[in-house]
């Protein structure tokens, strides 16, 4: 149980986060966005704003540095006429206040040759496409056996479709870039991301720079959940910005533009067929999904990937369509794919458990496999019926009424739910460097990120194992694309990832060592590269089982959850402190998914409707009373030296659909359409 270590700085406002360095003679920008559906700009006026005192500039495609090739679209600021979808970037305006560029933004005139956006996802939308792959490179479909006659043969039948909603996340803290230009030689970026590494190399790209020419500091991030996972449209505006006024330049997208430029999650419709014998057995699984990208570029979420993990059965498939409507590009959002994924399999195995009259847990530990169905490979470890078991006993499961909607309290309908969780233990390579300093202390570097997850308490606590030296002789400095190259916060693959090599560093540092350490220290250095190829071929994975409770008011259809629990099979847990944070705040997102977010489209203009978190709700301290997650012993050799899996998706991972079959327990009603608000229960 070790206190996140920048915990104080935190709480007394001295950690910097990216907007708050003092830089000289600092300017501000603000966007302008797009305030037609699609189109072409055909004309952008820019004299009332340059009449305003204390305006530097102001960049729209009119006049932007041409940047060549951007691999990624939404990089590409300024280059063109074209807009893709309402709320784009299409101009910035640079002034000596905060204040002037909003005032300034404003009075930009901007015309538009205007076209009927198309921003509706539907099944029968004749742009569906089958993407080469899904996120980040799985393939788009797979199939085993004969599913279509299994299915039709198998004497239990479930055929549903579940829909979820676009979802935006909101981190804290905005998408903050600060740019400062030394002459055209370099490049500072004081930016709020969750990984300085790729933002270095993915901005030189942009600007046409060697890597070692761009400098990313980002010690402290407020959070992320996915969309600051790669570089935003607001790193390239501040960085053109900046060398448009000839100064540094601030710049943090407002909330009301976070929705339209910082990414969200795709809304999905998925059709989820399970075909069972009379046991319960699955003979078929068929996830189907529909799902959008925007024009600008692909993103194909991998909605339907962890059903090639979860559950055996001899003939399946999984599917994914695409289709690129007149929207914002979604992205990454707390574990892309799995957690809409799984939201849909683990409902549809909760009506299977009602039509097959089978206990949901028993009919989970009846489908377990030891052998991942998709590739046919070993697990390196897989304790879902552990977590399910240790998740009953715990949550008082064999309590529950077997039917639904029978339990009464006063005006309150109550029912408990429960699901499957998993999550790949991803593992990518990376460097570290460590060093022993002649006053007997230790630092260890590496470009890794802490977005508020207790990175840098877990890394120095690996450090300092592997040292054997106490945490308080042990630095680890991250946040800063001069330190060894890192991964990104991502695909929960932060701690396993940096953490091998912050052990292979300090093991190889500890090698060098006999005797005193002199003046100038000793230093050592790793590359985790090789030793990764060289594993073997298992199906890692973490597992867990959520569980939820819920009352129903049956006057209002207002859903309060209970109680709520996990529990994990994620290798070994490094920290229990942060850890059980990770694994709860997931859970609050899930509680989120399941009976408040939603971005709703406006298909008139074009447009997600909520701008701010009075219209996107997320759930307050009063929406999760009772929330609590634990963790079954799990030692597992085939992932890494520290034996751990990731921990910060999984918890969102199920979590919604416990809720979901909570309500159907309560109240016999089966909602299959995120969010579960009142309304839908009436
Ligand atoms: Mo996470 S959505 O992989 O940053």
């Amino acid at each position: 149980m070790t206190d996140r270590l920048e915990s104080r700085e935190k709480v007394t406002g001295a950690a910097k986060y990216a907007f708050e360095y003092a830089v000289e003679n600092a300017a501000y920008a603000a966007a302008v966005q797009a305030s037609v559906g699609k189109g072409q700009v055909r004309s952008v006026d820019t004299e009332a704003a340059l009449r305003l005192p204390g305006v530097l500039a102001v960049l729209s495609c009119e006049n932007a540095p041409n940047l060549g090739d951007v691999p990624d679209g939404e990089l590409a600021l300024f280059q063109s006429r074209t807009v893709s979808y309402r709320g784009q970037f299409v101009a910035a305006v640079v002034g000596e206040t905060l204040e002037t560029a909003r005032e300034a933004a404003r009075l930009v005139r901007i015309e538009y040759a205007e076209e009927e956006p198309d921003v509706r996802l539907r099944t029968d939308h004749p742009g569906l496409y089958k993407p080469d792959k899904v996120n980040p490179v799985f393939p788009s479909d797979t199939e085993q056996g004969k599913p279509e006659d299994a299915f039709r043969d198998s004497p239990l039948q479930v055929d549903v479709t579940y829909t979820t909603p676009a979802e935006h996340n909101n981190p804290m803290e905005p998408h903050t870039t600060i740019a400062q230009w030394n002459g055209d030689e370099t490049l500072t970026l004081y930016d709020s991301n969750q990984g300085a590494s790729t933002v270095q190399s993915t901005i030189a790209q942009v600007f046409d720079l060697d890597p070692t020419q761009v400098h990313v500091v980002s010690p402290h991030v407020g959070g992320g959940f996915g969309s600051k996972g790669t570089p935003r449209p607001n790193v390239v505006l501040a960085a053109m910005a900046a060398r448009a006024a000839g100064r540094p330049v601030k710049f943090a997208v407002p909330r009301q533009q976070m929705v339209a430029t910082t990414g969200y999650r795709t809304p999905t419709i998925q059709r989820l067929r399970l075909g069972a014998d009379a046991d319960g057995r699955l003979n078929a699984i068929l996830h189907e999904v529909s799902e959008q990208t925007s024009t600008v570029k692909e993103f194909a979420e991998q909605t339907a990937t962890p059903t090639r993990v979860l559950y055996k059965a001899p003939h399946r498939r999984t599917s994914h369509r695409v289709v690129a409507l007149d929207v914002p590009t979604p992205s990454w959002m707390r574990a892309p794919g799995e957690t809409p994924g799984v939201y849909a399999l683990e409902s549809a195995m909760d009506e299977l458990a009602v039509a097959a009259g089978i206990d949901p847990i028993e009919l989970r530990i009846r489908n377990d496999t030891d052998h991942e169905p998709g590739s046919g490979l070993p697990f390196s470890s897989r304790n879902l019926v552990a977590c399910l078991r240790e998740g009953a006993d715990r949550f008082g499961w064999a309590g529950r009424a077997p039917e639904p909607g029978v339990h009464w309290e006063g005006r309150k309908l109550v029912g408990m739910g429960v699901a499957s969780s998993t999550y790949p233990a991803y593992q990518r390579p990376n460097k570290a460097m460590a060093r022993a300093e002649h006053d007997g202390t230790f630092t260890v570097r590496i470009a890794a990120a802490d977005i508020g997850t207790g990175a840098r308490t877990a890394l120095a606590l690996i450090a300092a194992e592997t040292l054997k030296e106490d945490l308080g002789n042990v630095k680890v400095e991250i946040g800063d694309s001069a330190f060894p190259r890192a991964s990104v916060a991502g695909g929960s693959a932060g701690t396993a990832s940096w953490g091998t090599a912050v052990v292979r560093a300090c093991e190889a540092l500890r090698g060098k060592m006999n005797g005193a350490v002199p003046p100038e220290g000793i230093e050592a250095s790793a590359d985790t590269g090789d030793e990764l190829k060289a594993r073997d071929e298992y199906a890692r994975h973490a597992f867990g089982a959520q569980f939820a409770e819920v009352e129903v008011d049956a006057d209002t259809g207002e859903v309060r959850v209970r109680r709520m629990l996990g529990v994990f099979a994620a290798g070994r847990i490094i920290n229990p402190k942060t850890a059980r944070s990770q694994f709860i705040g997931g859970m609050t997102m899930g509680v989120g998914m399941a009976l408040m977010e939603e971005s709703v489209m406006d298909t008139e203009f074009g447009d997600y409707l909520n701008r701010d978190l009075a219209q996107y709700h997320v759930p307050a301290c009063a929406d999760v009373r009772d929330i609590d997650a634990v963790w079954v012993e799990e030692s597992d050799p085939h992932l890494n030296p520290m034996g751990s899996k990731g921990i910060g998706e999984i918890g969102i991972v199920g979590a919604a659909a416990a809720v979901g079959n909570a309500v159907h327990h309560a109240t016999g009603i089966r909602v299959r359409d995120l969010p579960i608000t009142p309304a839908r229960l009436l």
